[in-house]
């Protein structure tokens, strides 16, 4: 049995559904039972409930060989962090007296750097948890996501996006179809001790790059805008987002800026013969959907 966390979600909905295809026996968690229906019609064991809480996660653990832990914190009460800390020593706690053999975390590009932001700082102090209980686990640090363009439909509709971020700033990019992807390839091969992957994707691409790309795609002018930080968390805080996740991710993108990634894409690639989704390959699947 396998326990898939963030099941509804990106990465572990695409990685539940890749392994009940391949006839493998899932526990499937959220916190809401009607959102797992999909996913129990096909065979999954749902697990409701919440993350937070230790004893469910003991439960949940219990009677698992293997696990993929994703955390989210919320971004609409200001415990962001705090919440994903918690998940994750939830989980550091269990693992061991559940007897996991093979724990994949999907975490973040920059945990192992100082980055001053608790968005990305979170996901290194739980790879630290992790690490120390001694469980073999593959950690997967994942660039930018492609499908964070999917916020945008809207107003790529009206020619422009905008990010309060420098337009000629280069960050990795990947799909989560390819980090659901690789944590399935590590879940088949089996452990190897503690082990960690920098998911950086195919290339770098810069805010002004995919502005390029949209724009041939679609054959009129889509603009990238670089709006000032109070402005995006004007925005923001308007959609119930919380002040202090727009001011983490504000940190995030400074580090973005001072950031000089330098990914060896190679490892993973040999590791598990990957080849990653470039801008070119993701650009349909948004177009698409741009009105
Ligand atoms: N966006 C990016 O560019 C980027 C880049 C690198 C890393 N990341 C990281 O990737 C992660 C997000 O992954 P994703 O996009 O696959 O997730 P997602 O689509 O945002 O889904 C979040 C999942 O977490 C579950 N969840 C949240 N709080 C929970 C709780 N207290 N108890 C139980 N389940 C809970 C939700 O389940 P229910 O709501 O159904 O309960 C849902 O399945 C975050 O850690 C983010 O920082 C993002």
């Amino acid at each position: 049995m396998i326990l898939i966390t963030g099941a509804t979600g990106n990465i572990g909905g695409r990685l539940a559904k890749r392994l009940l295809d391949d006839g493998e026996q899932i526990r499937v968690v959220s916190r809401k039972t009607e959102k797992l229906a999909e996913l129990v019609g096909l065979g999954a064991e749902p697990m409701v409930g919440d993350l937070l809480d230790p004893d469910f996660v003991g439960g949940a653990l219990d009677g698992c060989e293997k696990a993929f832990l994703v955390v989210q914190g919320n971004v609409r009460n200001g415990q962001h962090y705090e919440e994903e800390l918690q998940v994750g020593e939830n989980f550091a706690n269990s693992l061991k007296s559940a007897g996991i053999s093979h724990l994949i975390f999907s975490g973040s590009m920059g945990a192992d750097k100082s980055t001053g932001s608790p968005i990305i700082e979170a996901k290194g102090e739980i790879e630290k948890m992790l690490k120390e209980t001694g469980v073999p686990a593959t950690v997967l640090r994942p660039g930018n996501f492609f499908e964070n363009m999917f916020n945008f439909l809207e107003t790529i509709s009206s020619g422009f996006f905008t990010y309060p971020l420098d337009g000629g700033v280069k960050v990795p990019y990947v799909s989560v179809d390819d980090i659901a992807r690789i944590a399935y390839k590590a879940l088949k091969r089996g452990p190897k001790g503690w082990e960690v992957y920098d998911l950086a994707g195919a290339e770098d691409y810069s805010m002004r790059d995919i502005a390029v790309a949209l724009s041939d795609k679609l054959n009129r002018m889509i603009k990238y805008v670089r709006i000032a930080d109070d402005q995006f968390v004007e925005v923001f805080t308007g959609f119930g987002i919380s002040e202090k996740f727009c001011e983490d991710m504000l940190a995030m993108f400074r580090f973005f800026e001072r950031a000089e990634f330098d990914y060896d894409r190679e490892i993973v690639a040999g590791e598990f013969d990957y080849q990653p989704m470039t801008m070119k390959q993701f650009l349909p699947k948004l177009v698409k959907m741009i009105k």
